[in-house]
């Protein structure tokens, strides 16, 4: 049988296999990120932080890019659209530890894109190449871009885009397979991931509507991909990463579903304190608990936990076999 799931190389570094946390913002901090990497990620990514606030000192942006030692690997995705801002705030992210460079050019958010950033960067390749070239430039780790089908729908942008960036000094490239008008509706295309990758020679990672090993290979055997990323299927189930990387498909039992979650809002208290973990654990929970009897019932109790042993006692009670 075909070994999809293997060490991989991105740029100068090794990365033990070839599964990978999708950045995810108001999801994917450090706490989330460690409970991935537990399971077996072989790589995560922060969520989307911006260029600007590195260079400008924000404590919050700092914040977001604190990256602990245990976490292994981890990708620092910048997002902005100022060659000079991107490549000073990559510098920072550098020094604080990032594993890699991620360009954010796929965010579809209106308030990202009017400012020239994220996926509007789709619309603007000679742009989008003058950031990758000032980035890539300024650090010693490697870059990489992530980007989507394309901006405007049916105007497939992402092979010529990704041309670019190999051309500039990206040392792999993500491809989401939908376009920015899509967001998260329809189906995640394949078929450009595959042209992507027959265009060019750095990695490319396959994105969108991974949940299982079997997705999993099937995403990299149809489109020859060489890793892939997951977001939201990780989200309530860090799990998964052991799934895909394993090929055991069998689910944990609530019991030790309970334990996993416990272990969560310990890393998140101590990274965090009280007051903010259990406000940020809140909607964790509300994820845990999909696919649970009774999750209806049980998402107005968990919306109201409002300290760490009201969340410890609701989910001991909830989380029984
Ligand atoms: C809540 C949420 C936040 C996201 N934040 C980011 C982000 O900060 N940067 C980014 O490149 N993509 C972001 N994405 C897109 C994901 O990284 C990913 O490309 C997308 O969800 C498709 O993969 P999936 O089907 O495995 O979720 C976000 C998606 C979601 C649902």
């Amino acid at each position: 049988m075909k070994q999809y799931i293997k060490p991989i190389k991105i740029g100068s570094i090794e990365i033990e296999n070839n599964v990978f946390l999708a950045p995810l913002a108001g999801v994917t901090d450090s706490a989330y990120r460690l409970m991935c990497r537990k399971f077996g990620a072989g790589l995560t990514y922060s969520e989307m932080i911006s260029s600007k606030g590195a260079c400008y000192d924000s404590r919050k942006t700092l914040e977001l890019a604190t990256i602990r030692p245990e976490e292994g690997p981890c990708a620092i995705q910048i997002f902005g659209s100022e060659p000079d801002i991107m490549a000073r705030s990559a510098v920072v992210f550098e020094n604080m530890g990032a594993a890699l460079i991620d360009i954010n050019m796929g965010c579809p958010m209106r308030k990202v894109t009017s400012n020239r950033e994220g996926s509007y960067l789709m619309k603007e390749p000679e742009l989008a190449g003058r950031i990758v070239k000032a980035v890539a430039g300024a650090v010693k780790i490697p870059v990489t871009v992530k980007m989507r089908r394309g901006y405007d729908m049916g105007d497939e942008s992402a092979v010529e885009l990704a041309k670019i960036c190999e051309q500039n000094g990206a040392s792999a490239v993500a491809v989401h397979g939908r376009f920015r008008e899509q967001y998260y509706e329809g189906y995640s295309d394949r078929g450009i991931i595959a042209k992507v990758k027959s265009s060019v020679k750095i990695p490319v990672i396959g994105n969108g509507d991974i949940d299982s090993y079997a997705s999993a290979c099937s995403m990299m055997e149809e489109t020859g991909c060489d890793a892939v990323m997951i977001g939201r299927a990780s989200m309530g189930d860090p799990h998964i990463f052991h799934r895909i990387v394993t090929g055991n498909e069998n689910h944990l039992s609530l019991s030790e579903k309970a334990e996993v979650i416990l272990e969560h809002l310990s890393y998140s208290v101590s990274f965090k304190g009280e007051a903010v973990s259990v406000r940020e654990m809140r909607k964790n929970l509300l994820w845990y608990i999909k696919g649970i009897r009774g999750a209806a019932g049980l998402r107005n109790q968990l919306s109201r936990v409002s300290s760490v042993s009201d969340i410890a006692d609701a989910v001991r009670n909830i989380f029984t076999d």
